[in-house]
């Protein structure tokens, strides 16, 4: 078969359009497997080695270049092998797009010529040739997991995800606000804050007032400024890093973690807002099913089996809604000793979400008014008592529990004023103040952590995994 193949005259350059004496297409991995390529086609392929198959008559390489997690099958004669082409080496491949007579692949590559661009030293790379790693083995070299197979198809299903919820939001009506990740609010203890700069408007004699002449911290959610925006937007999202410095070690928690937030003016009612949350998961989810299918499929085999059904699943059922008062009575009658407290006014932790989403038959549930002083200043008193309860919402996911957090916001100008002064927080929110005194209206909105999220599509246990370059207390790799 491979005895008519003619060599081609190798040019020694290292500009890779050099070729063009005759036609050569430059195509990435998933154009060819996918294309609607004509027989024989010259094309040129670059990408990493991820097997070297040498036989007498043949040698198979299949390469990858992130493109798809397939990898090319590339056909060519023993004496194209150098031998610097091995497991990891980065090459670049001239030859025939032909159809494969192989069953596993449409079609192929015949090499006519192979440049090793890059050699890798196998022995020192940390992966071995077919060989499935194990997550904290992998973690270990976040300057290398990418080219995993697992971490590969993770990082595409990300970009999918982030470009299907801007969708979501476009194709609703919603304005993209880039909202900062420099602030000098804390958006009232939404979690610890880490500090970029000290500061002070006014200094003591001889000292600096630093930068900004203010304390300055990464924002831990770009709520207050996306509620700015609402008063002019109507509808506004942004989706960006958030930051939080608490302490907490656990597999859903991550010191700088993505939020998707959005923010609605002229709501009716907290299902206003419960809608926007199940329509864009759902929504998002549904296109992830279509668009990565392939990618998906190996974390549905390798990483959580049975985790398709348990996916598909989120998107057939209506969510569920229950009270926080209703949740909580579940949860005293639950024949499980819960290690937190179940009385009325703490609350909620993990055990219980997890419970309350198990008690509802794995369906996400929005548990909705909660009591009025877990609740931060700017979340809407229900006035069903002296300060009960709150319009506050999460959505708890199987696997997971807080997936979303969200509220409609308290637009009553006396009511906000009144929280205010008795938090001492009239000073500093007087902006906020500002936004109820000119065109208040009623308004909501939600924050959904983007790395829980995917880890409750995929099933990914740890959310260090779920992220290119995860950052956690005592860990700042890279
Ligand atoms: O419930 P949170 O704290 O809500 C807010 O910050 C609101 N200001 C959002 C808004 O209404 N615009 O956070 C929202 C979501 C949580 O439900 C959770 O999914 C995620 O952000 N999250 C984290 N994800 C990873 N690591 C952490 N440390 C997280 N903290 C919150």
């Amino acid at each position: 078969m491979l005895a008519s193949v003619k060599l081609a005259t190798r040019l020694v350059s290292h500009h890779p359009w050099h070729y063009c004496h005759r036609s050569v297409t430059r195509l990435s991995v998933h154009e060819v497997l996918t294309g609607h390529n004509e027989d024989k086609k010259k094309v040129k392929i670059q990408g990493w080695v991820r097997s070297v198959r040498a036989q007498k008559e043949v040698l198979f390489l299949h390469v990858n270049d992130g493109s798809s997690l397939q990898n090319l099958q590339i056909v060519a004669e023993p004496s194209l092998k150098h031998s610097s082409i091995s497991f990891g080496s980065a090459v670049e491949v001239s030859g025939d797009l032909v159809r494969s007579v192989g069953a596993k692949q449409s079609v192929e590559v015949k090499a006519e010529d192979i440049r090793v661009v890059g050699e890798c030293d196998t022995t020192d790379f940390p992966f071995k040739i077919k060989e499935r790693h194990p997550p904290e083995y992998v973690r270990q070299f976040p300057h290398l997991r990418c080219r995993t197979n697992t971490f590969g198809s993770l990082l595409r299903i990300r970009s999918e995800a982030t470009a299907a919820i801007h969708e979501y939001f476009k194709s609703n009506g919603f304005i993209h606000i880039h909202t900062p990740i420099i602030t000098s609010n804390d958006c009232e203890g939404a979690g610890e804050l880490f500090q970029v700069q000290a500061g002070s408007k006014d200094p003591a004699p001889g000292e600096d007032g630093g930068f900004f002449g203010v304390p300055a911290f990464l924002t831990v959610s770009g709520q207050l400024h996306l509620e700015i925006m609402s008063g002019a937007f109507t509808k506004v999202f942004t989706f960006g890093p958030t930051f939080r410095a608490e302490n907490s070690q656990t597999r859903r928690h991550l010191a700088e973690f993505y939020m998707v937030e959005a923010e609605i003016s002229f709501t009716e009612s907290l299902e206003d807002i419960m809608q926007v949350m199940e329509d864009l998961f759902k929504r998002t989810t549904s296109s992830l099913l279509d668009k990565c299918a392939e990618d998906l499929s190996l974390f549905f085999k390798h990483v959580s089996p049975g985790q398709k059904d348990r996916s598909e699943k989120l998107i057939k059922n209506k969510f569920i809604v229950m009270s926080y008062t209703e949740a909580i009575e579940i949860l005293r009658r639950a024949p499980v000793a819960f290690q937190y407290s179940t009385e009325w006014g703490c609350d909620l932790q993990t055990e219980h979400e997890k419970y309350l989403v198990r008690h509802c038959g794995d369906v996400p549930v929005f548990v909705i008014n909660y009591p009025y002083d877990l609740k931060p200043f700017y979340t809407r008193d229900n006035e069903d008592g002296p300060q009960r309860t709150a319009s506050a919402v999460d959505l708890l996911v199987p696997g997971i529990g807080e997936l979303f957090g969200g509220s409609l916001r308290e637009e009553r100008l006396h009511i906000l004023q009144s929280r205010l002064d008795r938090l001492g927080l009239t000073d500093t929110y007087q902006w906020y103040l500002d936004l109820r005194k000119f065109g208040s209206v009623p308004h909501g909105g939600f924050g959904m952590g983007f790395e829980r999220y995917l880890q409750c599509i995929l099933g990914v246990d740890n959310i260090k995994d779920v992220i290119p370059f995860p950052r956690f207390p005592y860990s700042c790799l890279l």
